[in-house]
Protein backbone atom coordinates (compact mmCIF):
# COMPACT_ATOMS: atom_id res chain seq x y z
CA UNK A 1 0.00 0.00 0.00
CA UNK A 2 2.58 2.26 0.36
CA UNK A 3 3.20 2.89 -3.49
CA UNK A 4 0.27 4.67 -2.81
CA UNK A 5 0.91 7.33 -0.64
CA UNK A 6 2.62 10.45 -2.63
CA UNK A 7 2.67 12.68 -0.13
CA UNK A 8 3.25 12.04 3.88
CA UNK A 9 4.20 15.01 6.37
CA UNK A 10 5.22 13.74 10.10
CA UNK A 11 5.23 15.58 13.13
CA UNK A 12 5.68 19.36 11.02
CA UNK A 13 6.29 22.22 13.46
CA UNK A 14 6.76 25.92 12.35
CA UNK A 15 6.87 28.72 14.81
CA UNK A 16 6.55 32.43 14.00
CA UNK A 17 8.20 34.12 17.35
CA UNK A 18 5.91 33.13 19.75
CA UNK A 19 2.99 31.90 17.60
CA UNK A 20 3.39 28.36 17.59
CA UNK A 21 1.39 28.04 14.01
CA UNK A 22 1.86 23.95 13.74
CA UNK A 23 2.90 21.89 16.37
CA UNK A 24 3.36 18.30 15.54
CA UNK A 25 0.98 17.72 12.42
CA UNK A 26 0.53 14.87 10.56
CA UNK A 27 -0.60 14.37 6.52
CA UNK A 28 -1.14 11.49 4.51
CA UNK A 29 -2.18 12.05 0.75
CA UNK A 30 -3.14 9.35 -1.17
CA UNK A 31 -2.32 9.18 -5.00
CA UNK A 32 -6.09 10.32 -6.60
CA UNK A 33 -7.76 11.47 -4.02
CA UNK A 34 -9.22 14.45 -2.81
CA UNK A 35 -8.20 15.30 0.62
CA UNK A 36 -10.10 18.26 2.61
CA UNK A 37 -8.33 19.90 4.53
CA UNK A 38 -10.53 22.28 7.51
CA UNK A 39 -9.95 23.89 10.85
CA UNK A 40 -11.02 27.49 12.10
CA UNK A 41 -9.08 30.78 11.16
CA UNK A 42 -5.51 30.60 12.13
CA UNK A 43 -5.41 26.50 12.27
CA UNK A 44 -2.58 26.16 10.85
CA UNK A 45 -3.78 24.98 7.40
CA UNK A 46 -1.98 27.55 5.02
CA UNK A 47 0.63 27.40 6.73
CA UNK A 48 1.07 23.64 6.27
CA UNK A 49 0.51 24.13 3.06
CA UNK A 50 3.50 26.76 3.01
CA UNK A 51 5.72 24.17 4.03
CA UNK A 52 4.51 21.33 1.86
CA UNK A 53 4.91 23.96 -0.79
CA UNK A 54 9.07 24.76 0.17
CA UNK A 55 7.85 28.97 0.81
CA UNK A 56 8.44 28.03 4.89
CA UNK A 57 11.09 25.50 6.29
CA UNK A 58 9.52 23.42 9.06
CA UNK A 59 10.93 23.58 12.85
CA UNK A 60 11.34 20.20 13.26
CA UNK A 61 9.51 16.60 11.72
CA UNK A 62 9.78 14.94 8.85
CA UNK A 63 8.35 15.09 4.78
CA UNK A 64 8.07 11.74 2.76
CA UNK A 65 7.45 12.27 -1.07
CA UNK A 66 6.70 8.96 -2.84
CA UNK A 67 8.08 7.13 0.52
CA UNK A 68 11.31 8.79 0.52
CA UNK A 69 12.57 11.37 2.55
CA UNK A 70 13.18 14.78 1.59
CA UNK A 71 13.43 18.11 2.64
CA UNK A 72 11.73 20.83 0.42
CA UNK A 73 14.06 24.09 0.19
CA UNK A 74 11.94 26.34 -2.18
CA UNK A 75 9.16 26.35 -3.92
CA UNK A 76 10.99 25.67 -7.41
CA UNK A 77 12.20 22.46 -5.64
CA UNK A 78 8.52 21.86 -4.66
CA UNK A 79 7.49 22.27 -8.10
CA UNK A 80 10.44 19.70 -9.57
CA UNK A 81 8.95 16.85 -7.67
CA UNK A 82 5.53 17.87 -8.94
CA UNK A 83 3.59 19.89 -6.21
CA UNK A 84 1.39 22.69 -7.40
CA UNK A 85 -0.25 25.19 -5.04
CA UNK A 86 -2.86 27.85 -5.85
CA UNK A 87 -2.76 30.27 -2.73
CA UNK A 88 -5.25 31.86 -0.53
CA UNK A 89 -4.27 34.98 -1.51
CA UNK A 90 -3.67 36.40 -5.09
CA UNK A 91 -0.63 37.34 -6.03
CA UNK A 92 -0.76 37.93 -10.04
CA UNK A 93 1.77 40.24 -11.90
CA UNK A 94 -0.98 43.06 -12.39
CA UNK A 95 1.10 45.05 -15.20
CA UNK A 96 1.20 41.34 -17.78
CA UNK A 97 -1.56 39.65 -19.47
CA UNK A 98 -3.79 37.12 -18.10
CA UNK A 99 -1.76 34.37 -20.53
CA UNK A 100 1.48 35.46 -19.12
CA UNK A 101 0.50 35.04 -15.93
CA UNK A 102 -0.47 31.76 -16.26
CA UNK A 103 2.61 30.61 -17.58
CA UNK A 104 4.75 32.21 -15.38
CA UNK A 105 5.06 29.30 -13.39
CA UNK A 106 5.79 27.14 -16.22
CA UNK A 107 8.60 28.93 -17.75
CA UNK A 108 9.97 28.60 -13.96
CA UNK A 109 10.97 25.00 -15.00
CA UNK A 110 12.98 23.23 -17.58
CA UNK A 111 10.64 21.12 -18.40
CA UNK A 112 8.23 24.43 -20.25
CA UNK A 113 9.00 24.54 -23.57
CA UNK A 114 9.55 28.08 -24.80
CA UNK A 115 6.88 29.41 -25.85
CA UNK A 116 6.17 32.16 -28.75
CA UNK A 117 3.78 35.56 -27.60
CA UNK A 118 0.60 34.20 -30.12
CA UNK A 119 1.34 30.43 -28.92
CA UNK A 120 1.29 31.66 -25.52
CA UNK A 121 -2.47 33.00 -25.49
CA UNK A 122 -3.33 30.66 -27.48
CA UNK A 123 -2.34 27.77 -25.02
CA UNK A 124 -3.87 29.93 -22.54
CA UNK A 125 -7.19 30.29 -23.99
CA UNK A 126 -6.97 26.63 -24.29
CA UNK A 127 -6.51 25.65 -20.56
CA UNK A 128 -9.23 28.46 -19.19
CA UNK A 129 -11.34 27.65 -21.56
CA UNK A 130 -11.97 24.42 -19.69
CA UNK A 131 -13.64 26.01 -16.59
CA UNK A 132 -14.16 29.78 -17.68
CA UNK A 133 -14.48 32.54 -20.60
CA UNK A 134 -12.02 34.86 -19.68
CA UNK A 135 -9.57 36.91 -22.28
CA UNK A 136 -6.02 35.96 -22.01
CA UNK A 137 -4.75 39.11 -23.49
CA UNK A 138 -6.44 41.14 -20.96
CA UNK A 139 -3.86 42.89 -18.25
CA UNK A 140 -4.08 40.85 -14.96
CA UNK A 141 -4.74 43.66 -13.08
CA UNK A 142 -7.81 45.04 -14.55
CA UNK A 143 -9.64 41.71 -13.89
CA UNK A 144 -12.24 41.41 -10.77
CA UNK A 145 -10.68 39.33 -7.95
CA UNK A 146 -13.20 36.23 -9.37
CA UNK A 147 -11.56 36.13 -12.79
CA UNK A 148 -7.73 36.80 -11.05
CA UNK A 149 -8.59 33.57 -8.89
CA UNK A 150 -9.22 31.91 -12.40
CA UNK A 151 -6.26 32.83 -13.51
CA UNK A 152 -4.50 31.53 -10.49
CA UNK A 153 -6.12 28.16 -11.21
CA UNK A 154 -5.29 28.11 -14.63
CA UNK A 155 -1.32 28.60 -13.66
CA UNK A 156 -1.25 26.01 -11.21
CA UNK A 157 -2.72 23.43 -14.48
CA UNK A 158 -0.11 24.28 -16.56
CA UNK A 159 2.59 22.32 -14.09
CA UNK A 160 2.53 19.07 -14.72
CA UNK A 161 1.91 17.70 -10.98
CA UNK A 162 1.52 14.83 -9.09
CA UNK A 163 -0.17 16.88 -5.87
CA UNK A 164 -1.90 19.93 -6.61
CA UNK A 165 -3.05 21.72 -3.23
CA UNK A 166 -5.73 24.62 -3.78
CA UNK A 167 -6.40 26.96 -0.39
CA UNK A 168 -10.08 28.15 -0.51
CA UNK A 169 -10.07 28.40 -4.36
CA UNK A 170 -13.88 28.57 -4.29
CA UNK A 171 -14.33 31.82 -2.15
CA UNK A 172 -14.62 34.75 -4.16
CA UNK A 173 -16.13 32.64 -7.48
CA UNK A 174 -19.60 32.12 -8.66
CA UNK A 175 -21.48 29.31 -7.95
CA UNK A 176 -20.75 27.86 -11.87
CA UNK A 177 -17.31 28.75 -12.19
CA UNK A 178 -16.87 26.98 -8.86
CA UNK A 179 -18.93 23.47 -10.36
CA UNK A 180 -16.44 23.94 -13.55
CA UNK A 181 -13.46 23.94 -11.11
CA UNK A 182 -14.83 20.95 -9.04
CA UNK A 183 -15.56 18.72 -12.78
CA UNK A 184 -11.97 19.60 -12.85
CA UNK A 185 -10.56 18.28 -10.23
CA UNK A 186 -12.29 15.33 -10.28
CA UNK A 187 -10.63 15.05 -13.54
CA UNK A 188 -7.58 15.29 -11.95
CA UNK A 189 -7.57 12.83 -9.32
CA UNK A 190 -9.24 10.20 -12.10
CA UNK A 191 -5.52 10.76 -13.60
CA UNK A 192 -4.00 9.95 -10.33
CA UNK A 193 -3.37 12.97 -9.23
CA UNK A 194 -3.80 14.14 -5.44
CA UNK A 195 -5.34 17.09 -4.23
CA UNK A 196 -5.31 18.74 -0.77
CA UNK A 197 -8.92 21.07 -1.09
CA UNK A 198 -8.83 23.90 1.60
CA UNK A 199 -12.27 25.32 2.24
CA UNK A 200 -14.54 26.56 4.93
CA UNK A 201 -17.75 25.43 2.99
CA UNK A 202 -19.12 21.75 4.70
CA UNK A 203 -21.06 21.30 1.33
CA UNK A 204 -18.03 21.52 -0.37
CA UNK A 205 -16.16 19.05 1.35
CA UNK A 206 -18.92 16.94 1.22
CA UNK A 207 -20.00 16.69 -2.17
CA UNK A 208 -16.54 16.73 -3.67
CA UNK A 209 -13.62 14.91 -0.99
CA UNK A 210 -12.75 11.64 -0.30
CA UNK A 211 -11.09 12.19 2.90
CA UNK A 212 -10.56 15.07 5.83
CA UNK A 213 -8.06 15.80 7.98
CA UNK A 214 -9.02 19.10 10.69
CA UNK A 215 -6.21 21.27 12.38
CA UNK A 216 -7.22 22.86 15.51
CA UNK A 217 -4.77 25.32 16.30
CA UNK A 218 -1.90 24.02 14.91
CA UNK A 219 -2.48 20.83 16.10
CA UNK A 220 -3.80 17.51 13.70
CA UNK A 221 -6.90 16.32 15.30
CA UNK A 222 -7.68 13.74 13.06
CA UNK A 223 -8.28 12.44 9.61
CA UNK A 224 -11.28 10.92 8.31
CA UNK A 225 -13.28 8.91 5.24
CA UNK A 226 -16.05 11.34 4.24
CA UNK A 227 -18.27 8.48 3.59
CA UNK A 228 -18.22 7.30 6.98
CA UNK A 229 -19.29 10.70 8.55
CA UNK A 230 -21.47 14.01 8.76
CA UNK A 231 -20.64 17.93 8.48
CA UNK A 232 -21.30 17.88 12.10
CA UNK A 233 -18.74 15.70 13.09
CA UNK A 234 -15.94 18.00 10.81
CA UNK A 235 -17.55 21.08 12.45
CA UNK A 236 -17.16 19.34 16.22
CA UNK A 237 -14.06 18.38 15.49
CA UNK A 238 -12.58 22.10 14.45
CA UNK A 239 -14.04 24.15 16.63
CA UNK A 240 -13.81 20.98 19.96
CA UNK A 241 -17.35 22.34 21.40
CA UNK A 242 -20.76 21.87 19.62
CA UNK A 243 -21.75 24.95 17.83
CA UNK A 244 -25.44 26.57 18.50
CA UNK A 245 -27.65 28.04 15.86
CA UNK A 246 -25.55 28.78 12.47
CA UNK A 247 -27.61 32.33 11.78
CA UNK A 248 -28.90 34.51 14.35
CA UNK A 249 -32.71 35.78 15.32
CA UNK A 250 -34.23 37.91 12.29
CA UNK A 251 -35.36 41.46 13.34
CA UNK A 252 -37.86 41.10 16.24
CA UNK A 253 -41.19 42.72 15.27
CA UNK A 254 -41.11 46.42 15.83
CA UNK A 255 -37.06 46.82 15.61
CA UNK A 256 -36.90 48.01 11.94
CA UNK A 257 -37.54 51.55 11.93
CA UNK A 258 -38.07 54.67 9.73
CA UNK A 259 -35.87 55.13 6.50
CA UNK A 260 -32.33 55.34 6.63
CA UNK A 261 -31.17 55.38 3.23
CA UNK A 262 -33.01 56.64 0.23
CA UNK A 263 -31.71 55.59 -3.46
CA UNK A 264 -33.72 57.55 -6.33
CA UNK A 265 -32.59 56.55 -9.78
CA UNK A 266 -29.04 55.78 -9.44
CA UNK A 267 -27.19 55.08 -12.55
CA UNK A 268 -23.42 55.31 -13.87
CA UNK A 269 -25.11 55.26 -17.40
CA UNK A 270 -22.85 52.51 -18.11
CA UNK A 271 -22.93 49.11 -15.36
CA UNK A 272 -26.07 50.12 -13.67
CA UNK A 273 -29.18 51.80 -14.26
CA UNK A 274 -32.29 53.52 -12.53
CA UNK A 275 -31.20 51.97 -9.13
CA UNK A 276 -34.05 52.89 -6.16
CA UNK A 277 -34.71 51.27 -3.11
CA UNK A 278 -34.77 52.25 0.79
CA UNK A 279 -33.00 50.85 3.43
CA UNK A 280 -34.56 51.41 6.88
CA UNK A 281 -33.19 51.16 10.17
CA UNK A 282 -32.39 48.08 12.11
CA UNK A 283 -32.71 46.63 8.96
CA UNK A 284 -30.39 43.99 7.12
CA UNK A 285 -30.77 44.32 3.49
CA UNK A 286 -29.42 41.65 1.41
CA UNK A 287 -27.86 42.36 -2.24
CA UNK A 288 -28.13 39.04 -4.69
CA UNK A 289 -27.10 38.60 -7.80
CA UNK A 290 -24.47 37.00 -9.77
CA UNK A 291 -20.90 37.95 -9.78
CA UNK A 292 -20.64 40.72 -12.79
CA UNK A 293 -24.33 41.46 -12.43
CA UNK A 294 -23.33 45.20 -10.99
CA UNK A 295 -23.65 44.57 -7.15
CA UNK A 296 -20.41 45.79 -6.01
CA UNK A 297 -20.52 48.34 -8.62
CA UNK A 298 -23.72 49.89 -6.87
CA UNK A 299 -22.17 50.16 -3.82
CA UNK A 300 -19.28 51.65 -4.67
CA UNK A 301 -21.12 54.14 -6.53
CA UNK A 302 -23.26 54.82 -3.55
CA UNK A 303 -20.35 55.36 -1.12
CA UNK A 304 -18.28 57.21 -4.03
CA UNK A 305 -15.62 54.71 -4.10
CA UNK A 306 -15.78 54.19 -8.06
CA UNK A 307 -17.79 56.19 -10.48
CA UNK A 308 -20.31 59.73 -9.56
CA UNK A 309 -23.13 58.00 -10.71
CA UNK A 310 -26.65 60.42 -10.98
CA UNK A 311 -29.58 59.79 -8.98
CA UNK A 312 -30.86 61.40 -5.82
CA UNK A 313 -29.87 59.92 -2.24
CA UNK A 314 -30.91 60.72 1.32
CA UNK A 315 -29.14 59.87 4.48
CA UNK A 316 -31.93 59.91 7.57
CA UNK A 317 -34.07 62.10 6.55
CA UNK A 318 -31.34 64.77 4.52
CA UNK A 319 -29.46 65.41 1.28
CA UNK A 320 -26.22 62.74 0.83
CA UNK A 321 -24.50 63.72 -2.01
CA UNK A 322 -20.68 62.17 -0.79
CA UNK A 323 -18.26 63.78 -3.37
CA UNK A 324 -15.72 61.27 -2.39
CA UNK A 325 -15.80 58.48 -0.37
CA UNK A 326 -14.09 60.00 3.14
CA UNK A 327 -17.50 62.19 3.03
CA UNK A 328 -19.35 59.40 2.69
CA UNK A 329 -17.50 57.93 5.73
CA UNK A 330 -17.98 61.16 7.62
CA UNK A 331 -21.42 61.16 7.10
CA UNK A 332 -21.61 57.35 8.88
CA UNK A 333 -22.03 55.48 5.51
CA UNK A 334 -19.16 52.98 5.01
CA UNK A 335 -18.40 50.19 2.86
CA UNK A 336 -16.62 46.60 3.31
CA UNK A 337 -14.74 45.69 0.36
CA UNK A 338 -14.48 42.24 -1.49
CA UNK A 339 -11.54 42.95 -2.11
CA UNK A 340 -9.31 42.71 1.29
CA UNK A 341 -5.96 42.64 0.09
CA UNK A 342 -6.91 45.03 -2.50
CA UNK A 343 -8.47 47.79 -0.49
CA UNK A 344 -9.66 46.33 2.71
CA UNK A 345 -6.46 46.67 4.85
CA UNK A 346 -3.24 47.80 5.28
CA UNK A 347 -0.84 44.38 5.69
CA UNK A 348 2.25 45.98 6.72
CA UNK A 349 0.54 48.19 9.52
CA UNK A 350 -0.15 46.90 12.63
CA UNK A 351 -3.82 45.56 13.93
CA UNK A 352 -4.50 48.37 16.07
CA UNK A 353 -3.60 51.07 13.18
CA UNK A 354 -5.33 49.51 10.61
CA UNK A 355 -8.50 49.15 13.32
CA UNK A 356 -8.56 53.09 14.23
CA UNK A 357 -7.05 54.26 10.10
CA UNK A 358 -11.49 55.33 9.11
CA UNK A 359 -11.57 57.03 12.83
CA UNK A 360 -8.38 58.85 12.46
CA UNK A 361 -9.43 60.40 8.99
CA UNK A 362 -12.87 61.11 10.55
CA UNK A 363 -11.08 63.24 13.84
CA UNK A 364 -8.47 65.00 11.60
CA UNK A 365 -10.66 67.46 10.48
CA UNK A 366 -11.55 69.13 13.94
CA UNK A 367 -7.77 68.66 14.43
CA UNK A 368 -7.95 66.32 17.27
CA UNK A 369 -5.32 63.38 17.40
CA UNK A 370 -5.72 59.85 18.56
CA UNK A 371 -3.07 58.75 21.27
CA UNK A 372 -1.23 55.40 20.65
CA UNK A 373 -2.79 53.69 23.83
CA UNK A 374 -6.19 54.88 22.91
CA UNK A 375 -5.91 52.93 19.58
CA UNK A 376 -4.79 50.29 21.53
CA UNK A 377 -7.95 50.27 23.70
CA UNK A 378 -10.15 51.00 21.05
CA UNK A 379 -8.09 47.85 18.79
CA UNK A 380 -8.64 45.29 21.49
CA UNK A 381 -12.75 46.25 22.53
CA UNK A 382 -13.22 46.21 18.80
CA UNK A 383 -11.17 42.43 18.18
CA UNK A 384 -12.30 41.19 21.62
CA UNK A 385 -16.12 41.82 20.20
CA UNK A 386 -15.33 40.14 17.00
CA UNK A 387 -13.30 37.51 18.60
CA UNK A 388 -9.91 38.58 16.76
CA UNK A 389 -6.89 36.00 16.95
CA UNK A 390 -3.72 37.36 17.19
CA UNK A 391 -0.92 37.88 19.51
CA UNK A 392 -0.21 40.90 20.24
CA UNK A 393 -2.08 44.11 18.15
CA UNK A 394 1.32 45.86 17.62
CA UNK A 395 1.65 43.17 15.22
CA UNK A 396 1.39 43.77 11.21
CA UNK A 397 -2.19 42.37 9.80
CA UNK A 398 0.12 40.60 7.49
CA UNK A 399 1.17 37.62 10.75
CA UNK A 400 -2.46 36.70 10.67
CA UNK A 401 -4.47 34.43 8.87
CA UNK A 402 -7.13 34.63 6.25
CA UNK A 403 -9.97 34.68 8.24
CA UNK A 404 -8.96 37.14 11.20
CA UNK A 405 -7.54 39.33 8.39
CA UNK A 406 -11.09 39.80 7.43
CA UNK A 407 -12.04 40.56 11.23
CA UNK A 408 -9.83 43.54 11.27
CA UNK A 409 -11.51 44.84 8.21
CA UNK A 410 -14.44 44.93 9.99
CA UNK A 411 -13.33 46.11 13.51
CA UNK A 412 -11.95 49.27 11.30
CA UNK A 413 -15.23 50.33 10.27
CA UNK A 414 -17.18 49.67 13.25
CA UNK A 415 -14.50 52.07 14.90
CA UNK A 416 -16.19 54.73 13.27
CA UNK A 417 -19.86 54.20 14.86
CA UNK A 418 -21.71 54.10 11.33
CA UNK A 419 -25.24 54.34 10.44
CA UNK A 420 -25.20 52.76 7.36
CA UNK A 421 -22.72 49.45 6.60
CA UNK A 422 -22.18 48.29 3.60
CA UNK A 423 -20.34 45.16 3.32
CA UNK A 424 -19.25 43.30 -0.10
CA UNK A 425 -18.83 39.40 1.04
CA UNK A 426 -18.36 39.97 4.75
CA UNK A 427 -17.64 36.92 5.38
CA UNK A 428 -15.67 35.60 2.48
CA UNK A 429 -13.00 32.74 3.84
CA UNK A 430 -14.03 33.22 7.42
CA UNK A 431 -14.36 29.81 9.12
CA UNK A 432 -17.65 28.24 11.02
CA UNK A 433 -17.46 29.98 14.29
CA UNK A 434 -16.37 33.54 13.12
CA UNK A 435 -18.97 33.29 10.48
CA UNK A 436 -21.82 33.17 13.17
CA UNK A 437 -19.71 35.88 15.52
CA UNK A 438 -19.91 38.65 12.57
CA UNK A 439 -23.43 37.51 11.71
CA UNK A 440 -24.33 38.00 14.92
CA UNK A 441 -22.66 41.36 15.04
CA UNK A 442 -24.27 42.41 12.26
CA UNK A 443 -27.77 41.41 13.78
CA UNK A 444 -26.67 43.03 17.34
CA UNK A 445 -25.84 46.77 15.34
CA UNK A 446 -29.07 46.36 13.60
CA UNK A 447 -31.11 45.67 16.60
CA UNK A 448 -29.29 48.91 17.98
CA UNK A 449 -30.62 50.95 15.04
CA UNK A 450 -27.73 50.64 12.35
CA UNK A 451 -28.67 49.57 8.81
CA UNK A 452 -26.79 46.94 7.25
CA UNK A 453 -26.17 46.40 3.10
CA UNK A 454 -25.00 42.99 2.69
CA UNK A 455 -24.08 41.66 -0.47
CA UNK A 456 -22.89 37.89 -0.81
CA UNK A 457 -22.59 35.13 -3.38
CA UNK A 458 -23.35 32.70 -1.10
CA UNK A 459 -27.35 32.27 -0.67
CA UNK A 460 -27.39 30.60 1.93
CA UNK A 461 -25.73 33.53 4.09
CA UNK A 462 -27.85 36.18 2.25
CA UNK A 463 -31.10 33.84 3.48
CA UNK A 464 -29.75 32.89 6.75
CA UNK A 465 -28.70 36.64 7.80
CA UNK A 466 -31.46 39.50 5.87
CA UNK A 467 -34.41 40.87 6.72
CA UNK A 468 -35.26 41.42 2.39
CA UNK A 469 -33.29 40.64 -0.65
CA UNK A 470 -33.20 42.88 -3.56
CA UNK A 471 -31.47 40.86 -6.83
CA UNK A 472 -29.70 42.50 -9.70
CA UNK A 473 -29.08 41.42 -12.81
CA UNK A 474 -26.90 43.13 -15.61
CA UNK A 475 -27.15 46.15 -13.39
CA UNK A 476 -30.99 46.67 -13.17
CA UNK A 477 -33.06 45.80 -10.20
CA UNK A 478 -35.22 42.46 -10.93
CA UNK A 479 -37.08 42.42 -7.53
CA UNK A 480 -36.66 41.99 -3.93
CA UNK A 481 -37.91 39.12 -1.79
CA UNK A 482 -38.57 38.57 1.92
CA UNK A 483 -39.98 36.05 4.68
CA UNK A 484 -41.36 32.81 3.18
CA UNK A 485 -40.45 34.40 0.04
CA UNK A 486 -37.01 34.37 0.48
CA UNK A 487 -35.12 31.09 -1.27
CA UNK A 488 -32.28 29.81 -2.97
CA UNK A 489 -35.02 29.10 -6.32
CA UNK A 490 -36.65 32.58 -6.13
CA UNK A 491 -33.63 34.52 -5.55
CA UNK A 492 -31.84 32.42 -8.48
CA UNK A 493 -34.80 32.55 -10.67
CA UNK A 494 -34.58 36.74 -10.01
CA UNK A 495 -30.77 36.62 -10.98
CA UNK A 496 -30.61 34.40 -13.92
CA UNK A 497 -30.58 35.69 -17.27
CA UNK A 498 -32.41 34.00 -19.98
CA UNK A 499 -30.90 33.59 -23.32
CA UNK A 500 -28.27 34.44 -25.40
CA UNK A 501 -26.96 37.24 -23.35
CA UNK A 502 -26.54 34.53 -20.21
CA UNK A 503 -22.89 34.50 -21.30
CA UNK A 504 -22.67 37.76 -22.14
CA UNK A 505 -23.33 38.37 -18.37
CA UNK A 506 -21.03 35.88 -17.40
CA UNK A 507 -18.51 37.30 -19.09
CA UNK A 508 -18.42 40.40 -17.73
CA UNK A 509 -17.81 39.22 -14.24
N1 LIG B 1 4.23 35.13 8.52
C1 LIG B 1 3.68 34.97 9.73
N2 LIG B 1 4.16 35.63 10.80
C2 LIG B 1 3.60 35.46 12.02
N3 LIG B 1 2.55 34.67 12.29
C3 LIG B 1 2.01 33.99 11.25
C4 LIG B 1 2.54 34.11 9.92
N4 LIG B 1 1.80 33.32 9.10
C5 LIG B 1 0.86 32.74 9.88
N5 LIG B 1 0.99 33.13 11.17
C6 LIG B 1 0.16 32.68 12.31
O1 LIG B 1 0.11 31.27 12.26
C7 LIG B 1 -1.19 30.79 12.61
C8 LIG B 1 -1.72 29.92 11.49
O2 LIG B 1 -2.04 30.72 10.37
P1 LIG B 1 -2.53 30.14 8.97
O3 LIG B 1 -2.49 31.24 7.99
O4 LIG B 1 -1.77 28.91 8.65
O5 LIG B 1 -4.06 29.75 9.32
P2 LIG B 1 -5.17 29.13 8.37
O6 LIG B 1 -5.59 27.83 8.99
O7 LIG B 1 -4.74 29.09 6.98
O8 LIG B 1 -6.37 30.17 8.60
P3 LIG B 1 -7.46 30.81 7.55
O9 LIG B 1 -8.60 29.84 7.48
O10 LIG B 1 -7.90 32.06 8.23
O11 LIG B 1 -6.79 31.05 6.26
C9 LIG B 1 -2.03 32.03 12.89
O12 LIG B 1 -2.03 32.25 14.29
C10 LIG B 1 -1.29 33.14 12.18
O13 LIG B 1 -1.52 34.37 12.81
MG1 LIG C 1 -5.34 30.08 5.28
Amino acid sequence: MVQDIVLEVRGVTKSFGPVRALRGVDLSLRRGEIHALAGENGAGKSTLMNVINGILQPGSGKIFWEGREVSIASPIEAQALGIGLVHQEIALCPDISVAENIFMAATNTSRAPFMDFRGLERKAAEILRQFCNLDPKRLAGDLPIASQQLVEIAKALTLDCKVLILDEPTAPLTNREAGALFAIMHELAARGIAIIYISHRMAEIFDHCDRVTVLRDGQYITTMEISEITPDDVVNAMVGRVLGDLYPAKAAPGVIGDILLEVEGLSDGRRYHDISFRLRRGEVLGIGGLIGSGRSEIVKGICRLEGTPEGRMRLAGEAFAPVTYRDSIREGLVYLSEDRKGDGVFLEMSISSNISALNLSRVAGRGAMISDRRETVLAKELGAKLGLKCGSYSDPVSSLSGGNQQKVAIARLLAVAPRVIILDEPTRGVDVGAKAEIHRILRDLANQGTGIIVISSEMPELIGVCDRVLVVREGRLQGQVEGAKMTEENIMQLASVEGPSRTAAHAAG
